[in-house]
């Protein structure tokens, strides 16, 4: 097989063939996979039981000093430490942009702090690997901010973007992600299920998705960190197919700290194991690489859209 071979591709989007998703990615020509040269148990075992190279966290606030997230080094260092004890092998550092941070928090300076963060790491011996992202708030600019490389995608890669809605009330995200599909960008609406209009009315997510906007449901949600509301939610899109990616969203290592392990045996036990490797592992880890994504095998709402 031929790296960018159309057969390949095929074979990636559809999930046929007998080869482990990091044989497939190696495929396709995505991103090389840097490995954690020394994997922590909890890692070790969260790669071998999915057989993929490398376990993304989406979604994290672990700078320092930018955002609601750690306020110092010692504790983004304490918050990695509690990600990789989360089997997390890869972070992506997604300090807000926009909103109430407009005007702070430049690409360039994630990019800086995420270089000081990586060299922090390397000297405590914390095995995380972290690239650089943002979660940005839904603002009319941002098709010309995305050309002027002034919000970031996640991981740097040009693909995807995770947008941010106001808590308080509802703004339509879908004339904003048809000005970024034109710029070869796909939103990913964080946490639609801790916005209470969103999870009182749970098919209008459905109609968004149907219209090709993605959903990141928050770990801890599943388990009931985020109230009933937003629990019934979030495994009401899940059961659903309509949610594409699970990521921690952490801030702290108490209050709004990482709980993947506990989202994943959630979604094994009442859905399938199938269903947390791609929202758990397989779609974190092509979002991060600008691969396309996969939808969960419950997808009855999406299948009669794509
Ligand atoms: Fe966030």
């Amino acid at each position: 097989m031929k790296p960018d071979g159309a057969c390949d591709r095929a074979r990636l989007l559809n999930g046929v063939g007998g080869e482990s998703v990091a044989e497939v990615f190696d495929l396709v020509g995505g991103r090389p996979v840097a490995k954690v040269p020394h994997q922590t148990d909890s890692q070790r075992r969260r790669l071998e039981l999915f057989k993929v190279p490398d376990a993304v966290d989406i979604h994290c606030h672990c700078l320092p000093g930018l955002d609601d997230g750690p306020e110092t080094m010692g504790e983004a260092l304490e918050l990695c430490g509690a990600l990789v004890e989360d089997g997390i092998t890869t972070a992506i550092a997604t300090p807000h942009q926009l909103g109430h941070y407009d005007g702070r928090n430049e690409s360039s300076e994630i990019r800086r702090v995420v270089g000081e963060m990586t060299a922090a790491l390397k000297a405590d011996g914390i095995p995380l690997r972290i690239l650089p992202g943002g979660d940005v708030k839904i603002d009319e600019r941002i098709p010309n901010l995305i050309e002027q490389d002034r919000v970031m995608t996640v991981g740097d890669s040009g693909r995807y973007l995770l947008l941010e809605l106001p808590l308080e009330f509802c703004i339509d995200p879908i004339p904003l992600m048809h000005a970024v599909r034109e710029r070869g960008v796909e939103l990913l609406l964080t946490h639609p299920e801790r916005y209470s209009y969103l999870a009182k009315e749970p098919q209008k997510a459905i109609d968004w998705v149907r219209k090709g906007l993605h959903l990141q449901v928050t770990a801890g949600s599943l388990t009931g960190c985020f109230g009933k509301l937003a629990m019934q939610a979030g495994w009401f899109w899940l059961e659903r197919g309509a949610v594409v990616t699970i990521a921690n969203d952490a801030h702290h290592v108490t209050g709004r700290c990482p709980c993947m392990s506990e989202a994943i045996a959630a979604i094994t036990s009442r859905l399938s194991q199938r269903t947390a490797s791609i929202t758990c592992l397989e779609n974190p880890l092509r979002i991060t690489n600008g691969l396309p994504i996969v939808r969960a095998e419950r997808g009855e709402y999406i299948a009669g859209v794509q």
